[in-house]
């Protein structure tokens, strides 16, 4: 348990130990079941989704611990974990809408989540609208009274940062209102304090923060977590305890972490817009990203990751991820190491033409995770790469 009145700060280092004994670190609970003494035992055990202590799929000591580490950070009432942050995106998706629902989502954000949105809901009867999530007032516009379930909304948005304004999103009334907010962890921003219902994380990236770890986190109040924990049962993308502990493990060091990545991120964003090579740098903490006030309104940080497109398209992408030799390339975000992936030739591969550019995504899109390494080495390194550029 951790005291209200302590600092975020000081929370991230002692939340999530209810299952930890006096072991200062968070324990490992490597166990699939739990006996029980009695058939009275056992009946109340397997009644209680929220019960760590019957079976894995419904829940586990260290992966509970995480879960209330995440809902004490986010200020929220409760959180269920998942097998990854697809297993939380889908579970809120496919718990909460049925055929027939109506959902409003923006057009930008992370690859899967749209192809969710674009490709699964129909399938099931879900009507999606999308809307550009940066125009204002979109997604209120786009609900239809009566027939919209559910109000979805990523910010930062993978991959160019495109923000959505979270006092508009929770100021949404009727549907169920959810934000991913994994490019900004509890530590960037405070979407529960705008009023918004649910918020989603893959803890995968900054939480965990140690690239060793696919783990999804969904946290918002007990009654929409029942519905949710009654659907992930049935699914069953349910979150390791291995994952969970090195989520738990990376939460303790998830402030300065991000600390750390967001002033880097903000020194190389600065160089990148002087050189030559690079058309344009999208970065929240950037006063030329077109949401900066935006940005310094609802954010306390900017966060380790950016954007930028590059002046020789296409080639130039290719080129630069490959000629660079600190920052490797790779997919994911958040962690230790810096990566850099080309979302045409990567992550949006399967997207179309139309629908890349919809998603604002150029032939020379890059995105930039920043490490943890000196912010020095990072700039030197993609300085030099994009000097050399044909
Ligand atoms: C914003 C965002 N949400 C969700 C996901 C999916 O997370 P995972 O890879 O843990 O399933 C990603 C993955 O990159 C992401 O960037």
């Amino acid at each position: 348990m951790t005291d209200k009145h302590w600092d975020l700060q000081t929370r991230a280092i002692r939340a999530g130990r209810d299952h930890s004994g006096t072991a200062l670190a968070p324990a490992l609970w490597a166990t699939s079941t739990f006996h029980a003494e009695s058939v009275e035992e056992a009946g109340a055990m397997a009644s209680d989704l929220t019960n760590p202590r019957f079976y894995g799929r419904h829940s586990n000591p260290t992966v509970s611990d995480f879960e209330s580490a995440i809902a004490d950070l986010e200020g929220a009432e409760a959180a269920r974990a998942f097998a990854s942050g697809m297993g939380a995106v889908s579970a809120v998706v496919l718990g909460l809408c049925s055929s027939g629902d109506h959902i409003v989502v923006q057009k930008q954000m992370y690859s899967h989540t749209l192809l969710l949105f674009q490709a699964a809901c129909p399938r099931f009867g879900i009507d999606v609208t999308f809307v550009d999530g940066t125009t204002p007032g979109a997604f209120a516009e786009a609900v239809q009274p009566g027939r919209t379930t559910l109000v979805f909304a990523e910010t930062p948005a993978n991959p160019k940062l495109a923000l959505v304004d979270l006092e508009e999103i929770g100021a949404i009334k009727g549907p169920m209102t959810v934000v991913d907010s994994t490019f900004a962890t509890p530590f960037g921003q405070r979407p529960f304090d705008h009023g918004v219902d649910l918020v989603v994380h893959s803890a995968t990236k900054a939480i965990a923060g140690h690239n060793d770890a696919i783990i999804g986190v969904v946290a918002g109040s007990e009654e929409l977590l029942a519905w949710i924990r009654g659907f992930a049962v049935l699914q069953g993308a349910v979150a390791s305890p291995f994952d969970a502990l090195n989520a738990l493990r990376g939460l303790r060091t998830l402030p300065i972490r991000f600390r750390q990545q967001s002033d880097t991120a903000l020194a190389v964003a600065t160089t990148l817009e002087q050189h030559r090579g690079v058309e344009r740098v999208f970065y929240p903490g950037l006063a030329s990203h077109p949401q900066h006030q935006l940005a310094e309104r609802q954010m306390d940080a900017f966060g380790g990751v950016l954007a930028f497109d590059l002046a020789g398209g296409l080639a130039a992408g290719q080129q630069l991820v490959e000629r660079l030799e600190l920052v490797q390339l790779a997919s994911s975000l958040g962690g230790p190491e810096s990566i850099i992936t080309h979302p045409a030739s990567t992550t949006h591969v399967g997207l179309l033409p139309e629908e890349l550019e919809a998603a604002g995504i150029g032939p020379g899109t890059v995105r930039l995770s920043c490490g943890l390494e000196g912010p020095d080495d990072v700039i030197a390194d993609l300085t030099d790469a994009l000097d050399s550029l044909d």
